[in-house]
């Protein structure tokens, strides 16, 4: 990492550990955003139908690969798709075969295209066990779905009921804690054995949840786990830029189309893969802590999951005016809306 007096910054070439591609259309559309600034990412098992066995997953890559821009060096790294019902040596040959890096967890019901999810941990025990063994990570939506538990406690009854439990059964198993939410995710995180890593998003270091409600309903900052209160939003950004190689990006830029967002029933995801390097910039000096945006964007991820750090290097630049960020994606099948931080941006990807 060399800072100058210039403002920029340059960092070894980000990795996002969470991010959903979709597929066709919107694959096509929206592939461009992430592969301009990110080497790698973790891509979402969640289609429809979800991506649960090794061939799922290989003809899902061949499809990503083909949607890249001409030229583009991007590496998607496959997660298969957990149900009560997934076969634990096709998850074991998928991962000898370096096809897939991870495992997703979903409680059914917990977010989009989750129904297929798991209902009872016992019933993926096994497959867990075997996981354990192989060291495959497990990426886990941790949120209880239970109507009677309130959906602003919905983390910290999951690490209390499922979280723990299941680690305290299957020590050896890499976890990660997918998009934290609360101060309560933190301090297990912080608690736990090198086993356990957690990923942030760009939009819950950025909202809380008064952000959902100002002056009327906001769909684009509906996200699942939902934004938290401000003091949960503060812990999360104290764990993002504290340096602690336990946390690393995971941006969970989820793309939906405008039309499914602005609707009475709207879908849960925030697109935010457009603006999150400028976005991150600027959380991170306001913490005062540039000096640890390349070990949560580029570092800890790679350490975490037992991959080589990226070589390439891009150089993120501080500009004296705002930056101008496009509000919507077009898409063959209409817009797809962009974050929006409600602040003024002023750092950029120069060069990458
Ligand atoms: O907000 C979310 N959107 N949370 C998730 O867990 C899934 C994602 C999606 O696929 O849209
Ligand atoms: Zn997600």
């Amino acid at each position: 990492m060399a800072t100058s007096m210039a403002q920029t910054l340059t960092i070894k070439q980000p990795d996002d550990w969470h991010l959903h591609l979709r597929d066709g259309v919107v694959l096509k559309a929206v592939l461009p955003d992430t592969c301009r600034h990110f080497a790698r990412a973790i891509i979402m098992p969640n289609l429809v139908p979800p991506v649960v066995r090794a061939t799922d997953a290989a003809a899902y890559r061949d499809r990503i690969l083909a949607a890249l821009p001409e030229g583009a060096a991007f590496e998607p790294l496959m997660t298969l798709y957990l149900t009560e019902t997934s076969d634990a040596d096709d998850i074991a040959a998928a991962a000898e075969s370096g096809l897939v890096k991870a495992v997703k967890l979903y409680p059914a019901g917990a977010t989009t295209n989750s129904d297929s999810g798991v209902k009872s941990i016992d019933k993926v025990t096994a497959v867990l066990e075997r996981m354990a063994e192989i060291g495959l990570p497990l990426c886990v939506h941790g949120e209880v779905t239970h109507a009677d538990v309130d959906i602003f406690d919905r983390e910290a009854v999951f690490i209390e009921q499922v979280l723990e439990p299941l680690r305290t059964r299957v020590p050896q198993l890499r976890v990660i804690m997918e998009h934290v939410t609360t101060s309560n995710g933190i301090d297990y995180v912080k608690s736990a054995d090198a086993n356990l890593a957690a990923t942030l998003t760009t939009h819950h270091l950025m909202i809380n949840r008064n952000h959902l409600f100002k002056g009327g309903i906001r769909p684009h900052y509906f996200c699942l786990p939902i934004a938290k209160r401000r003091s949960h939003q503060l812990a999360l950004r104290a764990a993002a830029t504290s340096g602690d190689k336990r946390f690393f990006l995971g941006t969970d830029s989820a793309p939906h189309l405008d039309g499914a967002k602005e609707s009475a029933c709207g879908c849960a995801g925030v697109y935010n893969a457009p603006n999150t390097l400028s976005c991150l910039a600027h959380v991170f000096e306001e913490e005062n802590a540039l000096q640890h945006l390349e070990g949560f964007t580029s570092l800890n991820g790679p350490a975490f999951y037992g991959l080589p750090v990226n070589t390439k290097t891009i150089t993120l630049e501080k500009r004296p005016e705002p930056v101008a960020c496009s509000e919507k994606l077009e898409t063959a099948d209409g817009p797809v809306t962009v974050f929006d931080p409600e602040c003024e941006l002023f750092w950029h990807v120069a060069a990458a």
